[in-house]
């Protein structure tokens, strides 16, 4: 008898090929993350699970999840999932790391110059019909070009955004749990302490995972620290940013703007920053390019047909 798979929300179809191939695979085709009921009674009898970061894969989950040998997370992140737990009932997690890494990075760039150069407003202006005549003094934005650039968190996303500053004749500045001298010499990058990145960068660029140590990284003390014209950009995960403190900031003019992809209580959005100028805010769509998702759709599939094959996976989460 064949192993048994299920997909929690469709993925690209050549994921879903790979899976098919070797074993009977249900995919959820609702348009819907699955409640955590539907969840449970879902992956009964699986063998294996392909989830997404909206699946709370909890310890009630896993304590029921008998059968299941591996669960393959669609994402480089993996704070959905209780891993230690996952570890205690000899259950293998896998992620997509590398894929997306340049992806998220140029999504992270796209905020950057979104919001530097209030290109979502003007796009808004000219098709509301307020664009009268060219005006000396209309849309004033930022230059990005010789500017100081703070990244927070060196790890592939990050130093995927450091390469591509390239051009722009910026100084970089990083902060990491641990120095990278490789990254330091090829970009010219100056490991510096979190208080000197957010004082000194003109342009801040989340990287880091949501952990225990890194949810609410940014809170009102790191906002008050950062410069007026500062412009904080988050392609990580939500809940790195106490997003209560970042909305007194803008309103406050603490700093002058944000690029946010993600979102602390996705997919609701505190309505204060619905209403700001000074925000661009996008639907968690960071690895979102039809190459790089097929990628993460490969390497989830593969991952769980190496498992299944007793074979060990290609990007296991320890
Ligand atoms: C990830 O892979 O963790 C991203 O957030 C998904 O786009």
């Amino acid at each position: 008898m064949s192993n048994k798979v299920y997909v929690t929300r469709e993925i690209p179809k050549i994921g879903l090929d790979i899976l098919s191939k070797y074993f009977e695979v249900e995919v959820n085709k609702k348009n819907r993350p699955l409640t955590k009921d539907e969840l449970i009674s879902k992956i009964k009898g699986k063998d294996a699970v392909l989830t997404q970061l909206t699946d709370q894969i909890d310890k009630e989950v896993l304590e029921k999840a008998d059968t299941v040998k591996i669960f393959a997370n669609y994402a480089v992140g993996y704070n959905n999932i209780d891993i230690e737990f996952a570890e205690k009932r000899k259950i293998i997690v896998t992620n997509t790391p590398e894929v997306l890494s340049d992806t998220t990075a140029e999504l992270a760039w796209a905020l950057l110059f979104a919001v530097s150069r209030r290109v979502v407003e003007g796009n808004n202006y000219v098709r509301k019909g307020k664009w009268k005549q060219f005006s000396p003094k209309l849309l004033l934005g930022q230059d990005i070009n010789n500017k100081t650039l703070g990244i927070i968190g060196a790890g592939r996303i990050g130093k995927a955004f450091a390469k591509k500053s390239i051009g722009y004749d910026m100084e970089i500045l990083y902060h990491n749990r641990s120095r990278d001298m490789e990254f330091e010499k090829e970009y010219n990058a100056k490991w510096v302490d979190m208080d000197t990145l957010l004082n000194k960068s003109d342009f801040i660029s989340l990287h880091v995972p949501l952990t225990d140590e890194t949810y609410h990284l940014i809170g009102k003390n790191e906002l008050d620290n950062m410069k007026k014209t500062a412009i904080l950009i988050n392609t990580s995960r939500g809940a790195v940013i106490d997003e209560e403190a970042l909305v007194k900031a803008l309103e406050n003019e603490k700093i002058w703007g944000a690029g946010l992809d993600v979102f602390e209580n996705e997919p609701v959005v505190h309505n204060k920053l619905l209403d700001m100028d000074n925000v661009v805010l996008l639907p968690h769509i960071g690895s979102a390019s039809t190459e790089t998702r097929d990628k993460m759709a490969k390497i989830a599939a593969n991952n769980i047909v190496q498992v299944l094959n007793g074979k060990d996976p290609i990007s296991q989460v320890k």
